[in-house]
């Protein structure tokens, strides 16, 4: 059942071209594949293809138009094996798939009255019969018919070369990639969908056609995405030389989605979550996840799609590059300095257990796609670029573009061209893809008054010490800072600075620039004193970070808030020289799960309450200036709108009720909503019952008071539905862990019994929800036993999805 890297062999065939013909019918649908096919020259000769097929019922099979006999062949459950073949064919094959029973969504199915498709990883074998992996690169010619009136709107990637009418109120059309592309990156759509459209000229002067679809009448809830793509489009060509390659780019948003987007070739499909937004229901957390997923799609066209993945273990390959990619972009176009601030929270809060950058083993190849691939694996490209030099590593990137346009490579492939281009040798900074866990670094200092020198020692507990970029300055009471960025290689390393006039208090990880853990022993005064003059907008949130926690795991034993720290507080609130997003993350507690991060034995109740003693003392004692900053952000933009909602979260529910009830943007009436009961969560029902992903939000609100048992029963939750799912129970696993874990067991059952109902109806969401019980082992024995309970509960279901199986079985360690 598990696969190994390691054990990646290449293909016994190629296919160079595939011709598919799908028909749609309102029970099924006929799927006619005629491929080329011919034997790998590479290998041993071999006279026998299997090929990759789940839940479609074969009609018939013909090699160079001869019908198989049923001895030439062999259904295994999900292959198919054809004997005695020539070394080079034509194969077609005909199947019958059922895309209205697909809940699974995986492959072809059915959202609403919308035929769409969702390929990767391993989808397309769900559509036909074939060598449903990345390395194996075809031309597709797409051929789709439905009924005229129900399914207007036929698309398929690439160019529309045909279409016609047929008789009995169908009609047909015919799309030619001209790409070849591996077939996880295959998408269809059928649908009665609105569309608005917009053009871009690229660098050379192409004019390419972009078009969104959507459900009718949400042409203007689009039109941000459409903003939004042109300047990735824009910022592409700027920063990477990179311009888009097809005549016609198009989005497709639906309802029904698993992930949140995918980056098929001409054809991104979205999650309608990530491309629909009006002022009135989408947050500023919304638009600005729009823009960086829209952006990401759109960048995979070249780190994905022209330059794509030899095998499912190089994932980190196409996603750590993008996600990096993705992050650039809005650090770049974004005046916030508090993106880098975003990113890092991101990482951090991944509750997932812990695999290499480019993993060694799994079960199922969909659940990879974590933090560890992504965020982390953007980290590490991150490092490079910081090791070698923004030219450099510029000259990396085309080199790799150069070199590797239209194949399906490795990470090492990518890492080689890091090399090449810049003469650094990454032979040690490699073992980043390979290592697990994540790494600490233990950094003391000492300083020479006499010699006036101060000396940093920097220790890594790693077997095999780790290569990165530490990025650091030294900050002394005159508000001169003396900056640089320490290589860092071995076990243990002294760094010493000279003329150094007074003890500097150090800034350390500016930035994080490498994904570790930092230990170092800051006293509170070091802290606040980095918290008010840091001139790295990250360093300041850090330091704030680690002083919150500090006193809040004291206070896990006494109830006191310290003097000091309301001063500095304070200083920070009304610090206006700092961007206002700045001040709003600053003033924001550390969420719980951070906190619990700190301890060996998760105290939940001991850091639930001295993080609620901390609010209350300082909505208290800062109860003027609170209301002071409140009122004085008129809420123009994000920014303002951002610290005006943090400090709400102090002030009374009479202020968040009278916001609630004024407000004319969703990010204020969200974020009120938060703050309030019942009552006012009954108006916002009635105000957004009619918009699906306000309704989302709706349901997450209530996730966060804990309260679900009553919400699964609503006649608006629907499990099928993956947004609402997400909406109820993964908010519920994570917003509130005061209730997730009490002590009653409670949350984990119900937690349990959703995820059996789940992995029955579609396995991918279901395994989402297996993380919550991932670090069982952390909480004290009574909790232990529960959780552990649970997790065998579902480990000992008949027959449980691979998915499930393997995280379960991870976390329980079998
Ligand atoms: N490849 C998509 C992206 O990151 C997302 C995705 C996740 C697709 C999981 C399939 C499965 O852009
Ligand atoms: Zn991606």
């Amino acid at each position: 059942m598990v696969k190994y890297r390691r054990d990646y062999t290449a293909p016994t065939h190629y296919i160079d071209e595939i011709d598919l013909r799908i028909e749609l019918g309102e029970e099924k649908a006929v799927v006619v594949a005629k491929s080329h096919v011919r034997i790998n020259p590479d290998i041993k000769k071999i006279d026998q293809i299997v090929l990759n097929g789940e839940e479609q019922n074969l009609q018939y099979i013909k090699i160079d138009d001869q019908q198989l006999i049923s001895s030439q062949y062999e259904p295994g459950e999900k292959t198919l094996t054809l004997k005695n073949i020539p070394d080079r064919f034509t194969l077609e094959i005909r199947t019958e798939i059922k895309p209205q029973e697909n809940t699974s969504l995986m492959g072809l199915y059915k959202s609403n009255d919308l035929f769409c498709t969702k390929c990767e990883s391993e989808g397309f074998r769900k559509i036909t019969y074939f060598l449903d992996r990345p390395d194996v690169l075809a031309k597709y010619t797409v051929t789709i018919i439905a009924d005229k009136k129900l399914y207007p709107v036929l698309l398929s990637n690439g160019n529309l070369v045909a279409s016609g009418e047929l008789e009995s109120n169908l009609h047909w059309v015919k799309w030619e990639d001209p790409f070849r592309k591996p077939s996880y990156l295959f998408a269809m759509v059928a649908g009665d969908l609105d569309y608005i459209e917009d053009y871009f000229i690229t660098m050379s002067g192409r004019k390419i056609q972009l078009r969104i679809f959507c459900d009718k009448n949400y042409q203007d809830h689009c039109k941000f995405a459409m903003t939004s793509l042109k300047k990735a489009m824009k910022w592409d060509e700027e920063k990477y030389g990179r311009e888009y390659d097809l005549y016609l780019f198009m989005i497709a948003a639906v309802r029904d989605f698993n992930s949140g987007a995918t980056e098929n070739k001409g054809l991104n499909i979205f999650n309608s979550k990530y491309i629909f937004a009006n002022p009135k229901m989408a947050t500023d957390q919304d638009y600005e996840n729009i823009s960086r997923i829209v952006a990401h799609e759109y960048f995979h066209n070249w780190t994905g799609n022209r330059i794509t993945c030899r095998d499912w273990f190089q994932l980190s390959l196409k996603e750590g590059l993008t996600v990096f990619r993705e992050q650039d972009f809005s650090e770049d176009t974004s005046s916030l300095t508090t993106k880098r601030i975003d990113e890092v929270i991101t990482l951090r809060d991944s509750q997932f257990l812990e695999h290499p950058v480019r993993p060694d083993s799994c079960i199922e190849i969909r659940n990879l796609y974590t933090a560890a691939v992504y965020e982390k694996g953007a980290e590490v490209i991150r490092m490079m670029r910081t090791i070698l030099g923004k030219d450099a590593f510029c000259r990396g990137m085309d080199l790799y573009f150069n070199r590797f346009d239209g194949q399906a490579v490795t990470c090492d492939d990518f890492v080689r061209a890091m090399e090449d281009a810049s003469g650094v040798d990454l032979t040690q900074f490699k073992l980043w893809y390979s290592q697990a866990s994540t790494p600490e670094l233990h950094v003391t200092s000492k300083y020479n008054p006499s010699k006036k020198q101060y000396t940093l020692i920097v220790k890594q507990n790693e077997k095999s010490p780790l290569h990165m970029p530490l990025s650091i300055a030294l900050l002394t009471s005159n508000n001169s800072e003396i900056a640089s960025i320490l290589n860092i290689t071995q076990a243990e390393q002294e760094f010493t600075f000279e003329n150094i006039a007074e003890k500097p208090v150090p800034s350390l990880l500016r930035d994080f620039s490498a994904p570790v853990k930092l230990f170092y022993a800051y006293d509170d005064k070091e802290l606040a004193f980095l918290m008010e003059n840091d001139k790295n907008p990250f360093a300041r949130f850090e330091a704030g970070q680690r002083y919150m926690a500090k006193i809040l795991l004291q206070m896990i034993s006494k109830l006191e808030l310290p003097e000091d720290f309301i001063l500095v507080f304070k200083q920070i609130l009304f610090d206006n020289k700092a961007d206002k997003a700045l001040i709003a993350k600053m003033i924001s507690l550390p969420s719980e799960t951070y906190l619990a991060d700190f301890m060996t034995q998760v105290n939940v109740e001991g850091i639930h309450e001295a993080r609620e003693f901390m609010h209350k003392e300082l909505a208290e004692k800062l109860k003027e200036e609170f209301e002071q900053v409140y009122k004085s952000n008129l809420a123009n933009d994000a920014a303002e709108r951002s610290l005006k909602n943090a400090c709400l979260g102090y002030l009374t529910v009479q202020q968040a009720a009278l916001q609630f009830k004024n407000a004319n943007n969703m990010t204020d009436q969200y974020a009120a909503l938060g703050l309030l009961g019942s009552e006012a969560l009954e108006s916002f029902y009635k105000q957004w019952k009619h918009e699906p992903l306000v309704i989302d939000k709706w349901f997450s609100a209530w996730a966060a008071l804990g309260e679900i048992k009553k919400l699964l029963k609503h006649p608006d939750f629907n499990i099928k539905n993956p947004n609402r799912v997400r909406a109820l129970l993964q908010v519920f696993a994570t917003a509130n862990p005061a209730v997730f874990h009490a002590r009653s067991g409670e949350g984990y059952r119900l937690l349990a019994d959703q995820i059996l109902i789940l992995d029955k109806i579609n396995p991918n969401v279901a395994a989402n929800l297996v993380g919550a019980f991932a670090k069982w082992k952390r909480f004290d024995r009574e909790r232990q036993v529960i959780m552990k309970e649970q997790l065998e509960r579902i480990f000992n279901e008949p027959g449980l999805s691979k998915n499930v199986y393997e995280l379960v079985s991870e976390a329980l360690c079998v």
